[in-house]
């Protein structure tokens, strides 16, 4: 089959099973055309806590589905490819994460949205790289223990100074990997170009950007910028989607580096055999672990 016949297939079974296709910025732009919503965590969340559809296809790695699912018990959803994780999601375990409670309990747990349902529900708020700052400015304590990406609990608190934030370890592994020399060396190669990053990056190339955030925050800063050059320093997809989006202007990896092989497994045919019953997996949990990590993710949704 084509690109286009297995596309023209998926939109027929959607229409069938009554089926919803979220989508991740970083899944390949094949998948891109067949969504019903592209976005960031933030917007993966909203969107799938509104939709009314049967079924949910949640393109994008496992806690992005199990956010689905958390949101949305009575749909079936789906990871098309079940081996799509996160590996930030599982830098913590939940007894970890209890002993810190217990080492530091005056302190409110804000965690990324990257992490297990399992490890929400012993956490007091969610956020996600466009949530981020918002929300840690709106919790009602001045004490944050921030987990698991140190990256991006500095980006937050030095945008927050008037919060104490605890960082203890974790990371993406996939945005650590650029550099400050990865930044020098494509300013030489294009020195007219706009630096954008998401702040998962260290904080040391962050420090150097014309513009840091989400996903969809580096894609709505590139589509109105003036400027017609860019450097782009996130998962390498964001490049090639930001290319269709604006074909007169020009984008450029700032490491060839910063792939998630997490997200890329994900095939058009695994939504087409998903779709058709015979592929991918679909999320249960637990009712304790879904009503625990809930609680999480709506005090995101309530002061987000
Ligand atoms: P956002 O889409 O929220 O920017 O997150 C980036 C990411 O790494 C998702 O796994
Ligand atoms: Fe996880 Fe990083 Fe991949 Fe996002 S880019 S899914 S945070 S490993």
């Amino acid at each position: 089959m084509t690109i286009r016949e297995y596309q023209e297939e998926i939109l027929r079974l959607k229409r069938e099973k009554n089926a919803c296709i979220l989508v991740h910025a970083y899944q390949s732009h094949d998948i891109w055309e067949v969504a019903d919503y592209i976005g960031d965590s933030f917007g993966l969340s909203q969107d799938a806590a509104k939709t009314d559809a049967d079924v949910v296809i949640m393109c994008g790695v496992r806690f992005m589905a199990e956010t689905a699912k958390i949101l949305s018990p009575d749909k079936r959803v789906y990871l098309p490819n079940p081996v799509a994780g996160c590996p930030m999601a599982e830098q913590f375990s939940l007894d970890e994460l209890k002993e810190l409670r217990a080492q530091m309990p005056d302190r409110t747990v804000v965690a990324y949205i990257n992490t297990t349902s399992e490890l929400k529900t012993a956490c007091d708020v969610c956020v996600t790289s466009s949530s981020a700052v918002k929300i840690v400015r709106a919790v009602p304590n001045d004490k944050i223990l921030f987990i698991p990406d140190c990256q991006l609990g500095a980006w937050v608190q030095e945008q927050v100074p008037e919060k104490d934030i605890a960082l203890v370890r974790g990371g993406c592994p996939v945005h650590l990997r650029v550099t400050v020399e990865d930044v020098e060396r494509a300013r030489r190669l294009h020195p007219q170009a706009k630096l954008l990053v998401h702040p998962e990056c260290p904080p040391a190339v962050t420090a150097l950007a014309d513009y840091a955030g989400s996903t969809t925050g580096i894609m709505a800063f590139a589509e109105k910028s003036e400027a017609q050059e860019f450097i782009i320093g996130t998962e390498n997809s964001i490049v090639t989607h930001l290319q269709f989006a604006c074909p007169d202007k020009r984008f450029y990896p700032l490491s060839h580096r910063c792939v998630c092989h997490n997200m890329a497994v994900t095939t058009l045919a695994d939504v087409y055999n998903c779709l058709r019953g015979e592929g991918g997996e679909e999320i249960v949990l637990p009712e304790d672990v879904r009503a625990g990590a809930k609680r999480c993710i709506d005090e995101m949704l309530r002061l987000g």
